[in-house]
């Protein structure tokens, strides 16, 4: 039986402990949550709500947009831009930033959202989810979009809602990770599991094996050890994973470990990677640091990356320890 430990309570009292967590990043953060609710009950409703198949437009990054991204993210919003905590959001579904409008109180923290992760999911029934990120605001005058464009190490919170057979929203404020599950019967988050530990072993591995023939020499080079098994340079048997949702394959390494792999690829030769480092790569990579893990784009460590632009992509390895300083080692080799 669970201690009954809310979402609020959780927040109140690591305020006491965190001089970080101002009374603005607890309400934020409650706001998420309750965005996060309110796109679960979309999620679960599925064909009965109208929410399935595609809106029939198309998103900065060139991907047909499903309603449910367009739906999540008009959730998301208009949950946070009233409170008075938020000076801007940015989104996967949105080119530019949307500021919090004159009639509110601008605040100062600037919220970013991938407001629904695994979109090829959503129409087969597989678990997708939300995946945030929070950053101050520098001071000064009118928020712009260059306010955006910090290093994933400047983040002040971070974390992901799982709608899958459980609702799990899994948070972090710099001091370890937090896992909590949706209560449907009274409508809150309780929490389930304090300091998540990713362990630096694994023989899990989590990669789009299609995309084989177009990686680049040190990424075939590790996959090729890992399928060769007991009789190999590894010594071990290893097993693979998909999901297909980001948010999803990285809510399973935190859970039991492994290594999250989406490399750059010949596919896109003048794109970095395909996962956005503002929205998806840099929160995830919090997590899993978090919890003891390591994310590097296979040269540099992600949170360290000095964004350029809102929509930069990025090459992601995160995960179990020694796997992701094995696979950052083959590509530091001449
Ligand atoms: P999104 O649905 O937010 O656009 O993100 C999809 C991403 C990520 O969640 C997942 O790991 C990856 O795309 C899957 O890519 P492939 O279809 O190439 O496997
Ligand atoms: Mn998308
Ligand atoms: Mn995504
Ligand atoms: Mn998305």
């Amino acid at each position: 039986m669970y201690k009954k430990t809310y979402l609020t309570r959780y927040l109140v009292e690591k305020q006491r402990l965190n001089e970080h967590i101002s009374p603005e990043l607890r309400l934020l953060l409650e706001v998420v949550a309750r965005a996060c609710k309110r796109i679960s009950q979309a999620v679960n409703k599925g064909a009965l709500g109208e929410v399935m198949g595609s809106a029939d437009s198309e998103n900065v990054q060139g991907e047909m947009q499903k309603k449910l991204d367009i739906i999540a993210n008009e959730v998301l919003i208009e949950a946070n831009e009233w409170g008075g905590h938020l000076a801007a959001m940015a989104s996967e579904e949105m080119e530019g930033i949307h500021v919090v409008p004159n009639r509110y109180p601008q605040g100062e923290y600037l919220l970013m959202f991938d407001p629904l992760d695994g979109s090829s999911n959503i129409d087969v029934n597989v678990s997708i989810g939300t995946i945030f990120s929070v950053l101050k605001k520098p001071e000064g005058t009118l928020v712009s979009e260059q306010d955006f464009l910090q290093a994933g190490t400047k983040q002040v919170a971070a974390g992901y809602c799982v709608y899958g057979p459980q609702t799990t929203l899994v948070l972090t404020v710099g001091d370890g990770v937090a896992v909590f599950t949706l209560d449907r019967e009274h409508g809150s988050f309780l929490l389930t599991q304090e300091d998540l530990r990713i362990p630096d072993d694994t023989n899990e591995f989590a990669v789009n094996m299609s995309n084989q023939r177009h990686w680049t020499p040190p990424m075939q080079r590790y996959i090729d050890e890992c399928m060769q098994g007991i009789d190999g340079p590894r010594g071990k048997d290893f097993n693979m994973r998909w999901v297909g949702s980001m948010v999803v394959d990285v809510h399973r390494i935190l859970t039991r470990g492994g290594v999250f792999l989406y490399p750059w690829d010949r596919r896109e030769p003048n794109k970095p990677g395909k996962l956005r480092l503002m929205y998806e790569a840099n929160p995830m990579s919090w997590l899993v640091e978090q919890a003891g893990g390591v994310a590097t784009d296979g040269k540099c460590r992600i949170m360290d990356i000095q964004p350029s632009q809102l929509h930069q992509r990025v090459s992601v390895f995160m995960g179990s320890k020694n796997e992701v300083d094995r696979v950052a080692s083959y590509h530091a080799e001449p």
